[in-house]
């Protein structure tokens, strides 16, 4: 078992990582002071999978459960679903202090955290990611939302769980389209921050496309161990924190371009690419990294070219991302494999370049 701190002061939390520890739920919820009634956030398909090996661990525990599911997919981070889900609380008389557990991927954990930052003005949280994507990226750092009208994520707080349990056992289940999900926000990670962890995923790729358990638990723990330390020094998104949107500006406009037919971690891996083209055409980035980073996310089983997409609608999609502050559009680049700048300073015919493959 592995773990990391997320250090944020009296906020601070463990995210426990390793294969099996879905089933001691129950000791570490009452080594935090936890005790009697909780209740299970998660959708119908995980809930299949994993509701009873929780359930059983945590009654064996002591614990009084009561579960409340939702259908799977991304349709369900609403406001009309969270209302529901407040009623549902109500109805097995959740109070203050009884903790929402999110067993799921990201749309159960922003969704049931968006319930937990607001149900009685909060409640405990607890994060029991089950997807690659969920486990390396969105159950840690603490931003919960839901989407509204065609806008993404645009309700939402800064709400830290107490806790996460990373059970990477349970990626074993997972469909290889969201295991390739996820290791787009891997391979940003090491990307943008660790050198050495970027060689370690050149070398193990081929072990980490054939779920080896020992690989799996150190890409999870090394990609949250970035994650954490970026967040521990900008929790509020002011500024380092940016870097983590590495290959997410041209990735969320190819996505909306797509009308969001392609999913997230192909549009990042095009993204960073993209981003790498245009660091290198700016003098900062070798060429010979923008291949290493190439060549990898072809290895993972991302796509590398921007799709046959209308490239004006995604030069408009870019300029709504939220991100956008005065008309410039912000921008990530890399230094070398590793390190990573924030700017603003991309001209939109240089973007444009990129995305048509002109040279
Ligand atoms: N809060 C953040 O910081 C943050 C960061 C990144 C992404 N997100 C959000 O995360 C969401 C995407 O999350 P996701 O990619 O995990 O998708 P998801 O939650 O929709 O899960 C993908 C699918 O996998 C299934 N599934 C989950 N775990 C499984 C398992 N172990 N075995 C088999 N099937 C399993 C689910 O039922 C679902 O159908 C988006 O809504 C995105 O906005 C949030
Ligand atoms: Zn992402």
């Amino acid at each position: 078992m592995r773990q990391v701190n997320v250090a944020l002061g009296r906020r601070s939390y463990p995210v426990y990582i390793g294969s099996g520890p879905l089933a001691q739920t129950g000791s570490y919820l009452r080594g935090r002071g936890f005790a009697g009634r909780l209740v299970v956030i998660t959708d119908t398909a995980v809930n299949k999978l994993y509701g009873a090996v929780l359930g059983k661990a945590l009654e064996a525990d002591g614990f009084q459960v009561s579960t409340l599911e939702v259908p799977p997919g991304e349709a369900q981070k609403s406001l009309e679903r969270a209302g529901k889900l407040y009623l549902a609380l109500t109805g097995v008389s959740a109070e203050r202090t009884t903790p929402i557990l999110a067993l799921g991927g990201g749309v159960v954990g922003d969704l049931a955290g968006f319930v937990a930052a607001t149900y009685q003005r909060g409640v405990p949280l607890v994060q029991l990611p089950t997807t690659l994507l969920a486990q390396v990226d969105s159950s840690v750092g603490g931003k919960v939302a839901v989407d509204h009208g065609q806008l993404k994520n645009m309700i939402g707080a800064f709400y830290q769980p107490a806790m996460v349990i990373a059970d990477t056992g349970t990626l074993m289940s997972l469909p290889e389209e969201e295991l390739k999900n996820g290791l787009a926000e891997v391979i940003k990670s090491a990307a943008i921050r660790d050198g050495a962890f970027f060689t370690f995923l050149e070398e193990n790729i081929d072990k980490i496309n054939s779920l080896d358990a020992d690989v799996l638990e150190e890409i999870v723990y090394r990609s949250v161990s970035i994650k954490a330390e970026v967040v521990a020094k900008d929790e509020l998104d002011m500024g380092l924190r940016r870097i983590l949107n590495y290959g997410h500006t041209i990735g969320h406009a190819v996505e909306s371009a797509a009308d969001f037919k392609i999913k997230h971690g192909q549009a990042v891996a095009i993204g960073m690419v993209a981003a790498a083209r245009i660091a290198n055409k700016l003098g900062r980035l070798g060429q010979g990294e923008v291949n290493r980073l190439r060549v990898l996310i072809g290895q993972a089983g991302l796509p590398t070219e921007v799709p046959n997409l209308d490239v004006e609608k995604i030069m408009r999609s870019m300029q709504h991302d939220k991100k956008v502050r005065g008309g410039r559009v912000k921008f990530v680049l890399l230094k070398s494999i590793g390190d990573a700048v924030v700017t603003d300073d991309v001209a939109p015919s240089l973007i444009k370049e990129v995305l048509t493959g002109r040279k």
